[in-house]
């Protein structure tokens, strides 16, 4: 029978700033593939400099990778994102589905965000850290109160789940996955990363952290995770460090 076990290490806490901070800065310290789950984040980070608020029944972890290729950290985020949508399903047939690089969506809104960061250390050596919250729990009042119409949670739209049980599942995509994305990286879960993907087709906007947001339309995955639009008269494709895209139909920032 296949080993369903990838972290190494697991440490549970009632608060942290951040667990992508924590395992960061403890990185030296730690065994490759700990995981860190928090009931609270006091200082979550999001995506582009943002803060990430934790609703009170999320699931909140970061997993700890020490031993990745640099060369592999530019799609690290959109294996992550695979292995929580594959997670989710294991557990519902509420079809998740993947907002290029790696939201998670479910019925069209954000259920999850995943934050990868990275530090070399004074060794030359390179960790790298996979934060996701998934929201199990809070109500529509919950997300409405932070003006997040676009977000949700699982048991909002119809799915309880315990955060143990979806843990379980995200860790068995990772152990089934990880040795064939170290060996031949995006290639590797390309068809499944497609199958989740829900951008390509799709009329965006594109915030490239700038003031400025251009329009286009997502034409496809390239070969190396990057999104594939049309702006304008031309082709581009988009890498998730530089760029981050919203649906045209959805004007808040979420
Ligand atoms: C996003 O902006 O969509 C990404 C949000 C990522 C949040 C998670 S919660 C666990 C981990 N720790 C953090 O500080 N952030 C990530």
């Amino acid at each position: 029978m296949a080993d369903n076990r990838f972290f190494s290490t697991l440490l549970r806490v009632e608060e942290v700033d951040s667990t992508n901070r924590y395992l960061l800065e403890e990185a030296h310290r730690l065994p490759d593939r700990t995981v860190l789950i928090a009931r609270r984040q006091t200082k979550g980070r999001g995506r582009r400099g943002r803060e990430w608020e934790t609703e009170p029944g999320a699931l909140t972890f970061s997993v700890l990778f020490r031993a990745l290729p640099p060369h592999r950290l530019t799609t690290l985020p959109l294996l992550a994102g695979l292995c929580g949508a594959e997670g989710i399903a294991r557990l519902t047939d509420c079809s998740p589905r993947l907002k290029w690089p790696n939201d998670l969506l479910v019925m069209g809104k954000k259920a999850g965000g995943i934050l990868c960061e990275s530090r070399s250390g004074t060794d030359g050596t390179l960790s790298a850290v996979c934060g996701m919250g998934i929201n199990l729990t809070a109500d529509a009042e919950w997300f409405a109160d932070r003006k997040l119409p676009q977000a949700t949670s699982l048991l909002a739209e119809g799915y309880p789940m315990e955060g143990d049980a979806l843990l379980a599942g995200i860790e068995e995509a990772f152990a089934r996955r990880y040795e064939s994305f170290l060996q031949e990286g995006f290639a590797s879960f390309a068809p499944e990363y497609r199958t989740f993907c829900d951008t390509v087709g799709q009329p965006i906007f594109i915030l490239d952290g700038t003031s400025s947001r251009r329009e286009g339309t997502a034409l496809g995955i390239s070969e190396d995770g990057g999104l594939i639009c049309r702006i304008g008269d031309r082709e581009e494709v988009l890498h998730s460090g530089e760029v981050s895209v919203r649906p045209r139909d959805i004007c808040s920032d979420f």
